[in-house]
């Protein structure tokens, strides 16, 4: 059964261990929360199984042919002519929250799902992984990559063969409150990530339903609000991470969203799910609809969903049969859903295998490994003055922690992403005693104390008597969650907690959870240090430990912009003042009943000028820029070297630059390509991320890096031609360490066609 939802009693039965006044007036939608939350991932108590297992093949790199050399097309075109109309109507429907019917007559097993990016989180305990920000934060496919094959591991051990994500909306506020199971703000880092996660899914033959298709970027009111926006927009921000996920990562599996996009609901949209997806894109998997976010029958069927999820509620037979009958849909809409889901499953092989793997590891030292791996390139060390990092160690040093999430740490926001039942978190206290009591300081000792609170003199006094003090601050699964968004700035009590500590000692670090920017003007030039650790899942604890003792060195980039202040955000324009505050009517009523509360329109009247594309473009000072991340060493780019002075329009273009470690530790760093285009028919942005390499060099190393830029790097969506196009003319192509710090560049020309 789908352990998720022990909110309460992770926190102790305390709502609001974070201290946020607001939260506490909520009390009511947060039990309504869980009661949706229960309702919804309620499974078969003995979670994956099945008596109908057919052959086994191997579980890694279907090539989606039968044994007898058949095409899944061609199977399930049998198995299609052999259902009858209850057959079909009953397959387009979850069964048992997470799954897809089994077809008895034709002796094809139930088919199961859990959410997902983290780790399969139904069905039992697993590997809590770093939230995708985190790995976002990473700039490291080949690291994500990693993480998402163990995660699919554990999926096949435990009979999961379609994970629910990974979420690719972009982060276009920071206080939605899914950010932290988004890839950040920039199209192209998010859907770079998302190639390799999927890739790695499919290898091991589970199916990725990339989520939300599409601009669902709020959760306040997430199934009233439209998401208006303009095509360009559309093309240039919010579809192009789904779009590689398609066509690079070859996803199988498409979920769509709760939101109407420019008045239309997602689940209904018919350019979006067919003629984008499918015709444009070439998409061939199965379209899997959001939890209770279908809104009527024959819409959905005709949009291109494939399959209603949790259960019928608008596709049920009665339902579907008036829908004939009046002719707003025909036998053929469901002949195409039941083929869609049938082909997918039959090319991705879960057909022909035992629902669970029983090869595959549900644990294993290897996963807890990778996701401590993953979790310490997650970290990005944003501020770090007067030598405060690494932390002081040795014989008769003292490191006092306090903050509401030293004890209690936070490894993952909340709802469909949250993992409950992981297989051991580290809080940031037991990392920093693991660290100084283990081998890896050589011997070094130093004493860790907690400090509750700062309301006796004597817990005043060991802040003051300290060699350094980490204030664990940020939010949690609680107060950052799906279903509302979180407050931009810290709850008073933890930024009066920052402004004390650092009044008693002044060599102090804060140490953020959040999954995107919060606001730090009002405190930041009170600490010499800091860091923002996204959400890093279980190792939590012991990766922070060892960025802070220097026993790892950071090298996480911010893949969001830190605005000064809330009005420097253009997206936040025409957002709800009291966005923060969630009411039962907002949340509960109306889900996926458009007759009970009426939509509500939101205008992105910032149109591409989201996170970095504004700040640099209208030359806004942000706290903190995207691609920003410090790290204990130092490095220089330079010697850009472009394989062409000038390319044709279909033309890749190579770009070469040297980094070289020109500190005495050794440490990664992230190679940042961005193009510039200096003139255009039609405003672009200041410059944008187009690709990136992240390189591991020793002290005083040098290495070259190469960077491959394609034709669409050079592109915008040009509303006329309704196609891309990439404008003859001069491009700067630059290499920095953010989109802020520019190192090194270059010029190219791109010609025109035929020239
Ligand atoms: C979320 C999805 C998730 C689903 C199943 C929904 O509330 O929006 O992302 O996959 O629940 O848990």
């Amino acid at each position: 059964m789908c352990t998720a939802v022990p909110y309460a009693s992770r926190a102790g039965g305390r709502f609001d261990p974070i201290g946020y006044w607001p939260y506490r007036r909520t009390m009511i939608s947060r039990i309504l929360k869980h009661i949706i939350q229960k309702i919804i991932i309620s499974t078969d108590p003995d979670g994956p199984q099945s008596e109908m297992n057919l052959a086994v093949v191997e579980d890694t790199d279907f090539q989606g042919l039968s044994p007898d050399g058949r095409t899944p097309g061609e199977r399930a075109e049998e198995v299609l002519s052999s259902m009858n109309l209850d057959e079909k109507l009953s397959f387009v429907t979850g069964y048992k929250s997470l799954a897809l019917r089994a077809l008895p007559r034709q002796r094809l097993p139930s088919v199961w799902m859990s959410d997902a990016s983290s780790g399969p989180r139904c069905f039992g305990a697993t590997t809590a992984f770093p939230s995708p920000v985190a790995m976002a934060a990473s700039w490291n496919p080949e690291l994500t990559a990693q993480a998402a094959d163990h995660i699919a591991e554990a999926a096949r051990a435990k009979g999961v063969s379609i994970l629910l994500g990974p979420g690719v909306n972009i982060a276009r506020i920071p206080s939605c409150g899914r950010n932290f199971e988004y890839f950040g703000e920039d199209p192209f880092l998010a859907g770079t990530l998302a190639a390799a996660y999927v890739k790695a899914c499919t290898r091991r033959g589970v199916i990725c339903t990339v989520k939300h298709l599409a601009v669902n970027n709020s959760e306040y009111d997430r199934h009233k609000i439209s998401s208006n926006l303009d095509e360009r927009t559309l093309r240039e921000i919010y579809l192009p991470a789904f779009e590689m996920a398609v066509k690079e990562g070859k996803t199988r599996g498409i979920m769509s969203s709760y939101n109407p996009v420019n008045g239309v609901w997602a689940s209904e949209n018919r350019k979006l799910l067919t003629q984008i997806l499918r015709d444009e894109w070439g998409f061939d998997g199965i379209v899997v609809s959001d939890w209770n976010s279908l809104y009527s029958t024959a819409s959905p069927m005709k949009a291109g969903m494939d399959i209603e999820m949790p259960a019928a509620k608008w596709l049920t037979p009665v339902r579907v049969k008036a829908a004939f009958v009046k002719g707003e849909a025909g036998e053929d809409d469901l002949d195409r859903m039941a083929g869609n889901l049938l082909r997918t499953l039959f090319a991705a092989g879960i057909y022909d295998r035992p629902v669970k793997n029983p090869e595959a590891r549900e644990f294993h030292p290897d996963h807890e490994n990778a996701a401590l791996k993953a979790a310490r390139e997650g970290i990005v060390l944003l501020k770090n003055e007067g030598g405060t990092l690494p932390l002081p160690r040795g014989e008769g040093i003292t490191i006092a922690v306090c903050g509401p999430l030293a004890l209690e740490s936070s490894t993952l926001g909340g709802g469909s992403c949250h993992i409950a039942g992981d297989t051991g978190t580290v809080s940031l206290y037991q990392g920093l005693k693991a660290a100084v009591s283990g081998d890896s300081l050589d011997g070094d000792a130093a004493k860790i104390i907690y400090v509750q609170s700062l309301n006796n003199p004597g817990s005043r006094k060991t802040i003051r008597d300290a060699d350094a003090v980490v204030i664990a601050c940020g939010f949690n699964y609680q107060t950052e969650s799906e279903l509302y968004d979180r407050p931009w700035r810290l709850p008073p009590s933890q930024r009066r907690l920052i402004r004390r500590v650092s009044r008693l000692n002044s060599r102090c670090a804060v140490i953020l959870t959040a999954g995107g920017g919060v606001e730090t003007e009002s405190w930041i030039d009170d600490v010499p240090a800091l860091l923002h650790g996204m959400y890093l899942g279980q190792a939590v604890g012991t990766a922070s430990a060892e960025l802070l003792f220097g026993i790892e060195n950071p090298s996480g980039k911010l893949p969001f912009t830190m605005a000064r202040k809330w009005n420097d955000i253009p997206s936040v324009r025409n957002y709800p003042r009291r966005y923060w505050t969630t009411t039962a009517g907002r949340l509960a009523l109306g889900q996926g009943n458009p007759r009970l509360r009426k939509m509500r329109h939101w205008d992105y009247s910032e149109g591409l000028m989201v996170g970095y594309r504004h700040f640099d473009t209208a030359g806004v000072e942000p706290a903190f820029p995207f691609g920003f991340g410090l790290s204990y060493t130092s490095f220089i780019i330079e010697d850009l070297q472009l394989s062409a002075e000038t390319i044709g329009p279909e033309d890749s273009l190579e770009v070469v630059v040297k980094v070289k470690n020109t500190g005495n530790k050794a440490g990664s760093e992230v190679v940042q390509i961005y193009v510039a285009d200096t003139e255009s028919r039609l405003p672009r942005p200041a410059k944008e991320l187009k690709g990136f390499s992240k390189v591991h060099l020793e002290p005083g190393e040098a290495a070259e890096t190469a960077i491959r830029l394609n034709p669409r790097a050079f592109s915008y969506w040009d509303p006329d031609a309704d196609d891309w196009v990439a404008e003859p003319g001069e491009f700067r192509i630059l290499a920095g360490r953010s989109s802020r710090n520019i190192d090194s560049e270059a010029v190219v020309i791109l010609s025109r066609p035929g020239e």
